[in-house]
């Protein structure tokens, strides 16, 4: 089912208007009133691409991993305030406890990479795919991908993995089959077996809608499929914008996400994970210069933090992540209140026959990183 179709299916209310009339310190004193309240009882994830209004309230704050790992520790809390997006809302009910209630604060807030691949396109694909190569292939899955998907990869053999740890989980799952499928971002598959020796021509693209291999030469050389799905946000960096940024600004280094394309992290400087982008700024010396290509929220934490060094976007044109930020102060507001009236409002609840498998796969994941 895809984030559209629960959407319409559940329950979802719209913000009541009175949200909207109170001013930023009204809510953000009424959050803080209630969060002391609750203390324990609630705990709140906030992913690094959350804007700064909720971010101020995160218990913790980290990337798809660390919150993955922190949500699968915390034994306490009754309810589960998730500043991120559906999937990892998702991965935090699979890895809590029965009794623990995940809240994702507005419904909308989901990922249009993860819904570029349903569990039906994934089944038939998957059935194309063993009767062209047998049983040689073992599926991996970025987290950025439904409940659903993650638990056929675990019904599979196969294990989710994040960017942060993809490369150790290409290692892995290459001692387990000779080929992998990689779902459902192209673009973190292709660099991540690039870095690991696979070359591009041995990389072929299944596309879900078309139902077909994107390859010209003989399949039977392929050893990695990757699904067609992108990030429609960090496919916004381009190589136009390393080129204008080297032509007038040559001091700058660039950083990147892997979930740019190939040729965008093959003329960057450095690639790598949110928490490697984070670090690599962080530890640089003070009077350096940096064009970031990643979310905006980050990129302009980065900015605020960093005031010693010059860091920007990439991409002068950038936007934020726009499912990333439908959570903001109103809705925790709104959420946290719900919470104090007793209500359960946005509760994320996988069903228990996918969250078996979807947490085998997540375990064969956190066991090796
Ligand atoms: P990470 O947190 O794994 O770097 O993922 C980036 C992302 O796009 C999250 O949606
Ligand atoms: Fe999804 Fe890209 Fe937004 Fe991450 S940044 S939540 S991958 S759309």
């Amino acid at each position: 089912m895809s984030l559209l179709d629960m959407i319409q299916n559940s329950d979802q209310k719209m913000l009541p208007d009175h949200y909207k009339s109170l001013s930023v310190e009204e809510m953000e004193a009424r959050v803080k009133e209630l969060k002391d309240k609750m203390g324990s009882r609630i705990f709140i994830p906030g992913h690094h691409y959350q804007k700064d209004e909720v971010i101020q309230f995160a218990d913790v704050t980290g990337d798809s991993l660390q919150l993955a790992q922190v949500s699968a520790k915390n034994s306490e809390a009754e309810y589960i305030v998730f500043c991120g997006v559906h999937f990892m809302a998702e991965t935090a009910d699979i890895l809590t406890g029965d009794g623990q209630k995940v809240i994702l604060p507005d419904m909308r807030a989901g990922c249009s990479m993860a819904d570029m691949a349903n569990i039906d396109q994934t089944e038939r694909g998957w059935t194309e795919m063993q009767q062209t190569f047998g049983d040689t292939i073992i599926p991996l899955t970025y987290v950025n991908s439904t409940a659903a998907i993650k638990s056929f990869v675990g019904e599979n053999g196969g294990a989710t993995v994040t960017s942060s740890n993809a490369k150790k989980m290409l290692e892995w799952a290459f001692t387990q089959k000779e080929r992998i499928l990689f779902l459902p971002d192209q673009h973190l598959g292709r660099n991540t077996a690039y870095d690991l020796g696979i070359p591009l021509d041995a990389m072929a693209v299944w596309d879900p809608i078309l139902e077909r291999f994107e390859y010209g030469g003989d399949l039977s050389q392929v050893r990695v499929i990757l699904w067609k799905g992108h990030c429609s946000v960090h496919e916004n960096f381009t190589v136009g914008n390393i080129e204008d940024l080297r032509a007038n600004d040559p001091d700058t280094a660039i950083i990147v996400h892997p979930e740019c394309s190939r040729e965008v992290v093959a003329k960057s400087d450095y690639a790598g994970s949110t928490k490697y982008i984070i670090e690599t700024i962080g530890n640089a010396e003070a009077g350096t210069k940096w064009a970031v290509g990643t979310e905006m929220n980050l990129v302009n934490r980065l900015t605020k933090q960093h005031p010693d060094k010059e860091v920007f976007s990439l991409n002068p044109q950038m936007c934020p992540c726009l499912t990333m930020n439908r959570i903001d102060l109103p809705h925790l507001l709104w959420t946290m209140e719900t919470i104090e009236n007793d209500e359960v409002m946005n509760q994320i609840s996988v069903e228990p026959e996918i969250a078996k498998w979807a947490e085998v796969a997540l375990e064969r994941m956190l066991e090796r990183v």
